[in-house]
């Protein structure tokens, strides 16, 4: 990995072996981008990729050289009202008035490792050998504006880090509009791009559509980052597909309203940008202060979506995610959420908590409800005082209950919300975002903290602090469940009512930094209406968080499949529930719905008591299976192989990293009959090695013959997946079938 910056032509070269990114200095002193993509040879100077050309009714910088036009040439950091007329990553208004930004080349450092970003969660690395900054630090003395650019690159991933800090120099003060992450020129359109796009209960489902001059974006504006979209795009080339071709990926590590969006001009050049969205956001700077964006990740791969997918999964599960979980197989849950609801008491739960106990199960969650005037979602929220009519011996009480029965316990709380009629809302009414004299807008009947103020989050942290304390607590599951409306701080000055909603998620941030400095031991689970806040940010604060409030196996392939398309498998909550489903009211089997949820931070959610005697027995080799393969599972390299999003079937694998494990897995929706036979081809595998197969049936315990075949053959020619319906012979399974194979090395 290397950095290099050629004097003589003003170029840097930014590369590993897998990606090279290359930009200089222009003679008018701007930053032009020359090349981003697969690892290319090193070169005094890149100068043939700089093109310009004459075009009428363009705007050009130097009066003598008409061909010279910034809004033609590749930029780095494009700014708006001088020259360049596409949308910009930089946006100002300045004390009289002008919004005109001109960025010029002033020095650049480079240096090994990472800075943190204060504040924000990022990427990071242990030793400074597995990464290089550079630092550009560009200027407009009359705006008494600066603009720093970092960019990181790692040894060992073809991955890119960016941020910029905005910095004023005065007079007086100056309102930053917009001001991306990150902005890339690439200088053809030639690309389909990818974008996770859902709704509640069916998140991050992956769509594709073909770039098309003009905007495309996706984007949240809800004060998280939503279900809706992702803070992801990727774009790839037509013919890419899962395993081959040029893919571009673009990952935003915010947790709060962003903007993702390639803007195509009529010459082809492709700009993307991503940032914290500019609606609703503006942010005030006095002379000598500085405003730091988010992190935006991209990853290139020449290897398909699944090689840009596995870079994010290896670099966010290891160096973004951290503390005592990172590398931790999870613990095995129940959740009595779907359970019960709000209707339990102690013996309810301790019942549900024995039966789980005695199947292998190794953590209780104690979700919603728990606390005072909580009978339903319309109160509550806001005090955290333990309901003593439920859990008459309190948190502790019950925690050491658990803890007697061999169990850990774990609690879920939502500390950013608050209902009226508690004793907070009462005696804080300026602490509920809402504009004085206007009615806020309720979701699900609660109203939304004031994180922007800095008093909230401490009274939150205390009172959390001694709530905790003392109690075995291993787990806590970290609620949010509506959108943001009235985002008005009563605590904020008129000049500060644009940052309101990006002081809010650096409070959620503050909140979470804090908690899991004192409580470094619990691991933290992150939720917001299943996937609502399903994002990098939160991956640095949780290393797991609830994929979806959907929890049928069919609509799950749907949803994990799109997750794992930026989030490792050891962050995703997957969970077997009851059928018929509470969200679809569809019937699935107890093996289907756990060979899904095993691809995942597995648990159960259901009243295991109300299992027959065989549905138990199912269950514990189940938790049995997954106990024994929970490495594999949550920290292989993760396949996919065939996208329920393309038809009735879908297939994933994990991979252990020395390719000597391996467990595959085949799920049909419908069931089919007389159609063609059936091969599923795997992948990752190391083709000189001779393994053997498994296939694994109901509570994944050994089905069929184990056969032995090499890694090429399994790769090439694949397994042979045909079964009843490829004829008349129909064997009397129905739908949603599911069928793992272990993949274990013999020679
Ligand atoms: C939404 C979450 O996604 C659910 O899992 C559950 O915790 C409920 N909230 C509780 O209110």
């Amino acid at each position: 990995m290397a950095i290099v910056y050629h004097e003589q032509s003003k170029t840097f070269h930014l590369y590993n072996a897998a990606v090279s990114y290359i930009f200089k200095v222009l003679p008018s002193g701007h930053l032009g981008q020359l090349y981003y993509g697969k690892a290319i040879h090193d070169r005094p100077d890149f100068d043939r990729l700089f093109e310009t050309s004459q075009r009428s009714m363009s705007v050009c910088y130097f009066d003598d050289d008409t061909t010279y036009s910034l809004e033609h040439i590749k930029q780095e950091y494009a700014t708006c009202g001088t020259g360049d007329m596409h949308l910009p990553a930089l946006a100002a208004r300045m004390p009289d008035g002008s919004r005109l930004l001109d960025l010029h080349y002033q020095g650049h450092r480079i240096a090994p490792g990472k800075p943190a970003l204060p504040g924000l969660p990022a990427t990071y690395v242990e030793q400074d050998s597995e990464a290089d900054t550079l630092t550009v630090l560009l200027a407009d003395p009359l705006a008494g504006v600066t603009v720093e650019l970092s960019y990181t690159i790692f040894a060992d991933d073809p991955a890119i880090a960016r941020h910029a800090v905005i910095g004023y120099t005065g007079p007086g003060t100056l309102q930053l509009d917009r001001a991306m992450s990150l902005c890339l020129d690439l200088p053809d359109m030639d690309y389909e791009m990818v974008e996770l796009t859902g709704a509640w209960a069916r998140e991050r489902h992956v769509v594709t559509r073909p770039l098309a001059f003009g905007v495309q974006a996706v984007y949240s504006l809800r004060g998280c980052s939503s279900h809706h979209f992702n803070p992801f795009l990727a774009l790839k080339r037509p013919n890419a597909d899962e395993f081959s071709g040029e893919v571009y990926g673009f990952s935003l590590v915010y947790s709060g309203n962003f903007l993702a969006q390639a803007d195509v001009d009529p010459y082809h050049v492709t700009r993307v940008t991503m940032g914290i969205h500019p609606q609703n956001f503006s942010w005030t700077l006095k002379a000598g202060e500085s405003f730091t964006t988010p992190e935006a990740v991209m990853v290139y791969s020449d290897r398909g979506l699944n090689g840009m997918s596995q870079t994010y999964h290896q670099l966010y599960r290891t160096r973004l995610a951290r503390g005592a979980w990172r590398d931790r197989v999870r613990p095995i849950l129940v959740n009595n959420w779907e359970a019960t609801y709000f209707d339990f008491n102690e013996d309810k739960l301790l019942g549900l908590a024995a039966e789980a106990k005695k199947l292998g199960i190794e953590l209780f969650v104690l979700d919603d409800g728990w606390f005072t005037n909580r009978s339903d979602d319309r109160g509550g929220l806001g005090d955290w005082e333990v309901n003593t009519q439920k859990l008459p011996g309190g948190l502790k009480g019950f925690g050491e209950k658990l803890n007697a029965m061999g169990m850990q316990f774990g609690l879920w709380i939502e500390p950013e919300m608050v209902n009226p009629g508690t004793k907070l809302w009462d005696e804080h009414p300026d602490w509920v975002l809402h504009q004085p004299g206007r009615r806020p807008q309720p979701g699900r009947h609660q109203y939304v903290l004031d994180y922007s103020n800095p008093a909230v989050v401490d009274h939150l942290f205390r009172h959390f602090e001694q709530l905790f304390d003392g109690v075995p607590l291993s787990y806590i599951k970290w609620d949010m469940n509506r959108s943001i409306s009235d985002a008005f701080s009563c605590t904020a000055g008129p000049d500060q009512q644009g940052a309101v909603l990006h002081r809010y998620i650096l409070g959620v941030y503050r909140l979470y930094q804090l908690l899991t400095d004192r409580f470094p031991q619990i691991l933290f689970e992150s939720c917001a209406s299943g996937g609502a806040r399903f994002d990098p940010g939160m991956l640095y604060y949780a290393p797991q968080c609830w994929t979806s409030d959907d929890t049928d196996a069919v609509e799950r392939l749907k949803i994990q499949y799109g997750t794992s398309f930026v989030y490792p498998v050891s962050s995703m909550g997957a969970h077997v529930a009851a059928v018929p489903n509470h969200q679809v009211n569809r019937i699935t089997s107890l093996t289907m719905r756990a060979n899904v949820a095993a691809f995942g931070a597995f648990g159960y959610e259901l009243d295991l008591t109300k299992l027959g005697d065989r549905g138990k027995e199912l269950v514990a080799s189940q938790v049995a299976f997954v106990k024994r393969h929970r490495r594999l599972l949550q920290f292989g390299t993760f396949w996919r192989l065939k996208s329920p999003f393309d038809s009735n079937e879908a297939a994933w694998m994990t991979v252990s990293p020395d390719r000597r494990q391996a467990i595959a897995a085949d799920y049909r929706i419908l069931q089919e009959v007389n159609v063609g036979y059936r091969r599923l081809k795997l992948a990752g595998l190391d083709p000189d090695v001779l393994y053997r197969v498994t296939p694994l049936g109901s509570g994944a315990v050994a089905a069929g013959q184990a056969e032995e075949v090499y890694g090429d053959e399994l790769m090439q020619a694949g397994l042979v997946t045909s079964d009843g319906s490829c004829g008349e012979n129909f064997t009397g399974e129905g739908d949603f079938i599911s069928r793992l194979y272990l993949v274990e090395a013999v020679r």
